[in-house]
């Protein structure tokens, strides 16, 4: 094949890099936790992600323009779980209450196989599921901002991505817990990575270090110029291919190729005549979260008051048998036979409380899954919320799985890859890294999708827009969600207090609250012990950022305090 010369080579380098400028937000920015405004607003993981989305609102794009330039835009200012190596779910509710939810998690390589985790004797081979390039699954993210841009953006792609070039090509000051996730990163970033990367340098990482990902703006260029092959074909596939080559990963060039988002139909219950609009499988977000929801809502929660005995013992016997249904039922739907309609039918959730004893815990080894057989009928992180200036809504979270995903930046093109495939069960009963298990319905197939607890999830009151919200926390991001439409609805927070107000999480097994610091009052702690709750301390849980509707139809967002998050608005 005829090379081309290298002046066409040189010329297409000067044009993409002229199109190349300086960005505004490169120094370090101030976060702002909350902001009301009267028409939009975008609350992000990234002050500059932030910044990125609002000032394409500004230009007239549509919240799905926005939500695809912030993806793009943390998986540069990011990188603990922005991302481009990762995949993730959007929740869309447009201004005519029409309702999407696009699926662009991972898939299982096709060379994959249920027991490659395992040892010869059975025994799982600790850390090869979450490190190093067998953890990868097949990433998601740019197919799912181009099947997003093409039902339902506006502007132009290129203009969406470009901000992000900028970030990278010139680079973005480090705030100091950015700095400080570097550094304790380093060692895993030598150890598993094949070719230097940015994000190991000789000396420390300090607070406002410019961090400048030339790499990452290459690739970022190649998806601006040649649209989703600029990722799943050519050079950058080549990048990953060869990636895998040098580390025994088995992604391959079809697996990249045949990546397709899949859009699905959002999962909808009712929580106190609130309409709630949530992710189906492979998530198991919004069937936990809206059996959640359906458990607690015959208890006069407001009258119980917010992290009451009664309120904290309720809600975690809800989330006890919740989980336990979890571990049995969900996985990708495409694979597994999800009973959904059972497991949100109301008969069968007041069976599933019908043993809850409001005295005393029921042990998690009496809890087992529901009967769905019963019911005869005809299944590291980072959350964004946006909503545009005509009402349209999108809920976001998207992830790489740990922080820094499976700690490889694929050599040459500059993002880091997922370490999703450990959210697969690599063995029936054996706990992953939240601790979840598994069996058949999320073990792991060729193509499949790993089971996901990303819940973004969007609210309607009286068919009008009231609530964006979601979290990253792995296992913990369903009960946090549910903690945080609790503190609003029923106990009459604002959102910028429900989004900081101290957190706590039951996941079935191990059986243990795990609860932040401040998560409640010691001599309530002591009552519920008393009824057979067991506590861990969690330093932080979940970072969730989200929007809500005021009465005067403002917006408020409230992003979390636990992180760098950040609200704005105009
Ligand atoms: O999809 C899931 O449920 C997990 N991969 C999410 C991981 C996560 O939230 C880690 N961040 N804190």
């Amino acid at each position: 094949m005829k090379q081309p010369s290298i002046f066409l080579l040189i010329f297409f380098a000067i044009l993409s890099q002229s199109c190349q400028q300086k960005p505004d937000y490169q120094g370090v920015l101030d976060v702002k936790k909350s902001a009301i405004a009267d028409k939009a607003m975008v609350v992000s993981a990234h002050p500059a992600a932030t910044k990125v989305g609002l000032d394409v609102l500004k230009k007239g794009g549509n919240a799905i323009d926005a939500a695809i330039a912030v993806q793009f835009a943390l998986a540069v200012t990011y990188p603990v779980a922005g991302n481009i190596g990762g995949g993730g779910f959007m929740v869309i509710r447009s201004n005519d209450g029409t309702t999407y939810a696009l699926d662009y998690r991972e898939k299982a390589p096709a060379a994959s196989k249920e027991t490659m985790y395992q040892d010869s004797t059975g025994q799982i081979i600790d850390g090869l599921s979450r490190l190093g390039h067998l953890a990868a699954g097949v990433p998601g993210s740019v197919a799912g901002m181009f099947a997003a841009h093409d039902k339902l953006g506006k502007l132009d792609m290129k203009e969406l991505i470009q901000p992000s070039i900028d970030l990278a090509a010139y680079g973005f000051s480090l705030t100091e817990q950015q700095a400080k996730g570097l550094n304790r990163a380093k060692e895993r970033f030598e150890t598993y990575n094949t070719q230097p990367t940015v994000f190991v340098k000789d000396t420390e990482w300090n607070t406002g270090d410019l961090l400048v990902q030339e790499d990452l703006a290459h690739t970022l260029s190649l998806i601006r110029d040649q649209g989703k092959a600029g990722f799943y074909e050519g050079e950058t596939a080549d990048k990953i291919v060869a990636e895998m080559e040098r580390g025994n990963g088995i992604i391959s060039k079809e697996d990249l190729k045949n990546y397709e988002a899949s859009w699905r139909t959002p999962v909808s219950s009712e929580y106190r005549g609130l309409k709630v609009i949530g992710m189906p499988p492979p998530s198991s977000g919004g069937i936990a979260l809206n059996q959640l929801l359906q458990m607690v809502e015959p208890y006069p929660l407001s009258e119980y008051g917010f992290q009451s005995q009664n309120t904290v013992h309720l809600m975690v016997e809800a989330e006890r048998r919740v989980y336990a249904d979890r571990a049995t039922y969900l996985g990708d739907s495409d694979f597994f036979d999800v009973p959904m309609a059972a497991l949100t039918d109301a008969s069968y959730l007041k069976n599933r409380m019908a043993d809850f004893n409001p005295n005393k815990t029921t042990p998690s080894s009496e809890v087992v899954a529901g009967d769905v057989n019963s019911y005869r009928e005809s299944d590291q992180t980072t959350h964004f919320s946006v909503v545009d200036a005509e009402g349209n809504a999108v809920s976001v979270t998207t992830t790489i799985n740990g922080g820094y995903g499976n700690y490889v930046v694929v050599g040459g093109a500059g993002f880091l890859l997922n370490n999703e495939m450990d959210d697969f069960s690599s063995k029936p009963g054996e706990p992953n890294m939240f601790g979840l298990i598994g069996a058949e319905a999320n073990k792991i197939e060729p193509g499949k999708r790993m089971l996901s607890s990303m819940t973004p999830t969007i609210l309607e009151k009286d068919g009008k827009l009231y609530m964006v919200v979601g979290t990253p926390g792995g296992s913990t991001i369903i009960t946090s969600v549910f903690q945080t439409i609790l503190n609003v609805v029923d106990f009459g927070m604002s959102m910028t207090e429900a989004v900081a107000a101290p957190r706590f999480h039951h996941q079935w097994l191990p059986e243990v609250v795990a609860a932040e610091p401040n998560a409640m009052d010691a001599t309530i702690r002591k009552a519920l012990e008393d009824m057979g709750h067991i506590f861990t301390e969690r330093s932080s849980i979940g970072r969730v950022d989200a929007i809500l509707v005021l009465p005067d139809g403002k917006l408020e967002g409230g992003a979390d305090p636990r992180g760098d998050d950040h609200a704005e608005g105009y």
